[in-house]
């Protein structure tokens, strides 16, 4: 049995049709379930990860804290082990674990991936670059100015997560990213072509300090990365952005 966390969010929702397209049993967890193959788990209840995790032989790990704090992973962490759990695919995001100006990037993913890895469980990390879903907000809020990102689809972040949690690349911390490298304005020039599009600039000095490192780190050009990572895994490119865009136009 595959449980998916965050199964109603952007990745997971894909990784779930994903495994049911390839016939495997999967159990989705969220806090309102709506699926008969649904469960109700929440991360700020024991009890419910207890249930939910009961019987399942691979999980895929997906947290998002208002505030970063890795309480969510660690307590889901410790309820895959008392449930004997194998192996855990999580997502984590780029640059997690870099030291900027001092600090490290992404301390919750940080703390969290380290925590997985010395689980003893079989595990994966997956670093996405932004998603190009970023992109369908009302309005688009753009944090880091003209910094270019190797933006990703989704769907391959899904693909990807699927062979981790059939069992490759046990062990890898796997920096997932697009074909190209773009940034938010070049991104929206392109989706434009398909949809309306609204951008609003936000200074970095706004935004909450717990969140602002990384920010700084992007705009500072280190997001600009691009890796071979998606095509090495699935056999096939990264999917361009401007292919993603007309598939959501
Ligand atoms: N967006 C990007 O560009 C980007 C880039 C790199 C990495 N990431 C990482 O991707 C992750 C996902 O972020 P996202 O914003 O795209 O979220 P998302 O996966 O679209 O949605 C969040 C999911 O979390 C579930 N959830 C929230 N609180 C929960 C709780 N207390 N217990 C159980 N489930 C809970 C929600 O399920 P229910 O509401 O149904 O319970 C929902 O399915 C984050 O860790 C982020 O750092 C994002």
């Amino acid at each position: 049995m595959f449980l998916i966390t965050g199964v109603t969010g952007t990745t997971g929702s894909l990784v779930r049709r994903l495994l049911l397209d390839r016939g495997l049993p999967v159990r989705g967890m969220t806090r309102t379930p709506s699926r008969p193959d649904d469960v109700r788990g929440d991360f700020t209840s024991p009890d419910s990860l207890a249930s939910a995790l009961t019987g399942v032989t691979a999980a895929y790990l997906v947290t998002a804290p208002e505030t970063p704090v890795p309480d969510d992973d660690l307590a889901f962490l410790a309820a895959a082990q008392a449930a004997g759990v194998r192996r855990i695919v999580r997502l984590s995001a780029i640059g997690t674990g870099e030291v900027f100006e001092g600090s490290v990037l992404a301390p919750h993913h940080h703390t969290a991936d380290e925590a997985l890895r010395d689980s003893g469980l079989e595990w994966t990390v997956l670093r996405p670059s932004t998603f190009a879903t970023n992109m369908l907000r009302t309005p688009v809020y753009n944090l880091t100015d003209d910094a270019k990102h190797g933006v990703i689809d989704p769907a391959d972040i899904a693909a990807v997560a699927v062979e981790a949690l059939l069992g490759d690349h046990r062990g890898e911390v796997l920096t997932l990213t697009g074909p190209e490298a773009l940034s938010v304005p070049e991104q929206a020039a392109v989706l434009r072509e398909f949809r309306p599009v609204e951008v609003v600039d936000v200074d970095p000095a706004t935004i909450d300090p717990s969140w602002r490192g990384g920010v700084l780190w992007a705009r500072a050009g280190h997001s600009a990365v691009v890796t071979d990572t998606v095509e090495r895994v699935l056999g096939r490119p990264a999917t361009p952005f401007e292919q993603w865009a007309r598939k959501v136009g």
